[in-house]
């Protein structure tokens, strides 16, 4: 096993074709071309963000769900209104990433008239990527709340099996000249996902992500997807994921309780529930005043005195913004064995396969 890939070893991908690339496997999988549209953006938008674990490389396995009938691809999530400030959505077992966009539009439209708009996401599926439904509420000017539930990866606290998912949190706010803020972060010590990623690479992982099946710290991540994913901060991380139940799964009327089905699990619907809030930034004070006082704390945040070793200080969502820079101009950097298994996916639909970006073609000349 490798443990490190140069730039050499990637193909790179711009992001309007893998988008391209997304819609045509999706539309070619039975769904319509504006859902098509929307589920492409989200994935690309976890490409460039350096989410590499939330991105394309989800395709085959979302598909595979499909093709078994667990994960329906004609579904349109439906609104229901429940009070002013309340309404919620159901996914009828379409795409996750429907049911959210749609739920966070509602959200939204409730905050800009009353200030608040919170919506229950219930019989969902995976979104992928939190932290693309904090930017849809980020490009209207809106704080949000993004929770989801998952299928069971990690022991509550003192337990030796697998319960509670690595249900990610998420919640953003606008600034004024200042990167705006953007947390997006499982509940376990790293995201189950940079497993799968690890297995998909050939690469190793840190001993302190996951435990195998006999309960030892492991850096295969084959043993590690057998075993557990481990809580973030102990009995910490294990009460932020059944936090993440409570919210999304209990109160929705979804699976919880480690009811959830496994995306990479084909044999039944996964019945995800999500919990989505908007808040409109300007209710205390003016927008302009909201706005420089984020600014403010950005400024003190990254010009706190840094740590022997540390170059530089990081605002949370900025990392993933500076890598969304780099790979909108360069591409989205893939290796060869995502880009086949990616392609024969393409090719059992009719669909186009994906195209390599110029700059890549240079750089292993
Ligand atoms: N849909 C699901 O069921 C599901 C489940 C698990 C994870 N996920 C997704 O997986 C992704 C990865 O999750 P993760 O927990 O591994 O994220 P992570 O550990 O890479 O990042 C967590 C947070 O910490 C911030 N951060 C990271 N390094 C930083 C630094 N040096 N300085 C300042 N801030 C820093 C990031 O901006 C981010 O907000 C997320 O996008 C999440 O939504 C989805």
């Amino acid at each position: 096993m490798s443990s490190a890939l140069d730039r050499t070893q990637m193909s790179l991908i711009a992001a309007s074709s893998a988008r391209t690339y997304a819609e045509g496997v999706l539309v070619g999988n039975g769904v319509p071309r504006e859902n098509a549209i929307i589920v492409a953006k989200c994935l690309v938008e976890a490409d460039l963000r350096g989410v590499d674990t939330h991105g394309i490389n989800r395709i085959p396995s979302y598909m595979a769900r499909i093709r078994q009938g667990v994960l329906d691809a004609r579904a349109s999530p439906t609104f229901q209104q429940v009070t002013p400030a309340v309404g919620q959505v159901d996914g009828h077992n379409g795409f996750g990433f429907l049911a959210a966009h749609l739920g966070m539009a509602k959200a939204i439209g409730m905050a800009k008239e009353i200030g608040i708009g919170m919506v229950s996401v219930k019989h969902s599926n995976h979104f992928g990527m939190s932290a693309w439904v904090v930017q849809q509420a980020l490009d209207e000017g809106m704080m949000s709340l993004v929770f989801t539930n998952s299928s069971p990866a990690l022991p509550v606290w003192g337990g030796k099996t697998k319960l509670m998912g690595v249900s990610p949190i998420a919640c953003g706010a606008p600034a004024g000249s200042g990167r705006p803020f953007i947390v997006d972060m499982a509940p376990s010590v790293a995201a189950r996902g940079k497993v799968y990623k690890a297995l998909r690479r050939g690469q190793k992982i840190p001993t302190d992500w996951a435990l195998d099946k006999d309960g030892n710290q492991t850096d295969d991540p084959a043993k590690a997807l057998e075993g557990l994913m481990l809580p973030m901060g102990g009995p910490k991380g294990s009460a932020l994921a059944i936090m993440m139940d409570v919210f999304s799964g209990v109160l929705s009327g979804s699976e919880f309780a480690g009811h959830v089905t496994n995306p990479y699990d084909p044999s039944k619907p996964a019945d995800v529930g999500h919990f989505l809030v908007a808040i409109k930034p300007d209710l205390f004070m003016g927008l302009g005043e909201f706005k420089q006082r984020m600014d403010y704390l950005y400024q003190r945040v990254i010009k706190s005195d840094r740590m022997t070793g540390i170059d530089r200080i990081y605002f949370p969502g900025e990392i993933e913004q500076l890598t969304k820079e780099q790979r909108i101009c360069e591409g989205i950097p893939l290796v060869q064995a995502e880009v086949d298994a990616l392609n024969k996916e393409a090719k059992q639909v009719g669909a186009g396969s994906l195209v390599l970006s110029p700059s890549s073609v240079k750089s292993r000349l």
